[in-house]
């Protein structure tokens, strides 16, 4: 037993580094009942992803019933092509022109959340900085030499590396922030459409909703999970009794 745990334990650096690599990962605080959250996450990659990358596992009424959309309205503002409010989510790119214009095929995001997880979005989408040696001027600080332009630029801004002071604690007597001038940090060198704040929020809209789209049965789960619970707890009763029943004349 001791050493299965000295196995697991030596193996866990290994898998912490095969999702992020050694950059430190943003928490995303996936709420998948925040419908307003996921609408707004919806609309963003309609008008941002689609393009290049499909939902193929994932068809549009299925979306609109489960966010609350109305499917006129679906239909007008997220779907861009001439498909049917039934079909699959599918673009209309084909897989050997991705190829040869980004280096490599934009993949399907269906389950992109189940496989690089929420936190691993959440910070790739916000990781993107100037780099003038890449084919779109942009690489990506947890996904080294990236294909993908950074396709939010005009939102976020002008992010780059460089040095830069950064908040590493508070001072307990004054209460001041202390900072510290590192090298190798991302930081907005020219402000986009959105603060930065906002920037944050609709980059947290999109992936509760790849979130969403990678298990569309999650916030049903949940709830089948409390009836059974429930159905357990009252099942109990007469079990127990049943169970006194049997053993009154034993002892
Ligand atoms: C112009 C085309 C294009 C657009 C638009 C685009 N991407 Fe990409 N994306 C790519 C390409 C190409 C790759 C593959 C990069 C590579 O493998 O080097 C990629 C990779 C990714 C990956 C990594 C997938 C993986 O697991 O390897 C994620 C996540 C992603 N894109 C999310 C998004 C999101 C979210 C949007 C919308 C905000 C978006 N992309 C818009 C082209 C695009």
């Amino acid at each position: 037993m001791k050493k299965l745990f000295a196995l697991i334990a030596a193996a866990l650096p290994a898998f912490a580094f095969a999702a992020g690599g050694n950059v430190h990962l943003d928490e995303h605080r996936t709420d998948l009942h925040d419908k307003a959250s996921l609408q707004r996450g919806a609309q963003t990659y309609m008008n941002y992803c689609m393009g290049c990358h499909s939902l193929e596992h994932s068809r549009y009424n299925r979306v609109a019933k489960d966010l609350d959309i109305p499917e006129d309205l679906m239909m007008e503002n997220m779907v861009f092509t001439n498909q049917k409010i039934g079909e699959l989510m599918t673009n209309a790119m084909r897989k050997e022109d991705g190829k040869t214009w980004f280096g490599a095929t934009p993949p399907d995001l269906t389950l992109v959340a189940r496989v690089r997880r929420p936190d691993w979005l959440y910070t790739y989408l916000r990781s993107f900085y100037e780099d003038p040696k890449r084919p779109w001027g942009v690489n990506n600080a947890v996904f080294k030499d990236v294909g993908m332009p950074h396709v939010l630029a005009d939102l976020q801004g002008r992010q780059v590396k460089g040095t830069a002071q950064v908040a590493v604690g508070y001072d307990t007597l004054t209460g001041q922030e202390i900072t510290e001038e590192r090298d190798g940090v991302l930081y907005l060198a020219e402000e986009g459409q959105l603060s930065a704040k906002e920037y944050d929020k609709l980059v947290f809209d999109l992936v509760n909703f790849l979130t969403y789209v990678a298990e569309p049965i999650a916030t049903e789960r949940q709830r089948l999970g409390w009836w059974v619970l429930g159905f357990l707890a009252i099942f109990l009763i007469p079990v127990y009794l049943l169970n006194k029943e049997y053993w009154k004349d034993v002892k």
